[in-house]
């Protein structure tokens, strides 16, 4: 029974530091400038009309800080946060169900938007656009629909996969905002700052070099902080200096790009298998046994972002910068 207790309690605790790790305010949120900007001028303005806030899609890799900025928009708003996911609701009831459980103001976050089915986004566009829903009671002749009228929400969508969103959903967004993967400088002081909530010291190279080796994610560097942290704990006197750092993450197999083993299995599949290109996503994905929308949405962003893939319209080929990476010679192009 104690030791339940135990575990419950560290778990609480572990909860609470990863919520903690959060910004919860607009203003404690580092980068993603131009998203913040538009967010602080609508919120705002909603505030002073005192009216809910227009609904708003967030579309970008994963990591980068959406849920996160569904939190603050609630925060800052003063009214509750729900959460939900596009897999999660099944059937147009499961939506009406948390519809009508809102309260007027309400933030509605749904993750992975793009994956709602068919039925259960209709609902949605009525929801949307006049705060009320068509319900059908009944079957056959008896049937009869009747309207419920919704509270004013804010639904704030996410998804990794904008052009994976139907015409009709996209456009009852009113804001819209990509989220861009985060400079070296941003992830450098959103590290110094988790370093303080996590209570344990970090120098300014330590930080950078984190920085530099989190693919431009926050997610990412929280989660590597949390792991350098346990080197630094059990080996380096509870400090992380540079050494200390490169000495983990090359432990963890993230190289001084920041790439993982998955990064390089698709670059190294690219340079053998297909000559460094062009070739498409999915023959790379599927030589290497992964799912290619994962590596589309998840690996291939950020290769493309520093320059290691490029797009081009026959296909995806791998830069000069990746062979050099891999310590390979450079092949001659061909004419
Ligand atoms: N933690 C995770 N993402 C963050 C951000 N953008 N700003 C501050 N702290 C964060």
């Amino acid at each position: 029974m104690a030791k339940r207790l135990i575990t419950t309690e560290l778990i609480e605790e572990d909860k609470r530091i990863e919520g903690s790790l959060r910004p919860q305010l607009l203003q404690e949120y580092i980068g993603q400038e131009k998203a913040k900007g538009n967010l602080k001028v609508y919120i705002e303005a909603a505030k002073a009309r005192g009216e809910s806030l227009d609904h708003v899609l967030f579309f970008g890799p994963p990591g980068l800080g959406k849920t996160t900025l569904a939190g603050i928009i609630a925060n800052e708003m003063g009214v509750n946060l729900k959460i939900t996911a596009g897999p999660a609701i099944e059937k147009p009831g499961d939506m009406a169900a948390i519809l009508n459980n809102l309260q007027e103001g309400d933030v509605l976050f749904i993750d992975e938007i793009h994956r709602l089915n068919r039925q259960v986004e209709e609902l949605l566009y009525p929801a949307m656009e006049d705060f009320a829903i068509d319900i059908v009671i009944g079957k056959g002749a008896t049937a009869k629909s009747i309207r419920l009228e919704l509270p004013k929400f804010t639904l704030v969508g996410a998804t990794t996969r904008a052009g994976m969103l139907t015409a009709p959903l996209r456009d009852r967004f009113g804001v819209v905002n990509r989220l861009e993967f985060y400079t070296v400088e941003e992830l450098t002081q959103i590290i110094i700052r988790s370093a303080k909530v996590l209570q344990v010291e970090i120098d300014a190279d330590g930080a950078r070099e984190l920085a530099r080796r989190s693919r431009g994610t926050p997610r990412l560097a929280n989660r590597l902080l949390k792991r350098v942290r346990d080197f630094a704990q059990i080996q380096y006197d509870n400090k992380i200096t540079k050494e200390v750092a490169d000495i983990a993450l090359n432990y963890m197999e993230v190289d001084k790009l920041g790439l993982d083993q998955s990064d390089r299995d698709i670059l190294r599949v690219m340079i053998e298998r297909f000559h460094g290109g062009p070739v498409g996503i999915e023959a790379v994905a599927t030589t290497l046994g992964e799912d290619p929308g994962t590596v589309e949405e998840v690996n291939e962003p950020f290769l493309v972002q520093n320059g290691l893939i490029i797009r081009t319209p026959r296909g995806r080929v791998v830069s000069e910068l990746a062979y050099q990476h891999f310590g390979l010679p450079v092949p001659d192009k061909e004419s």
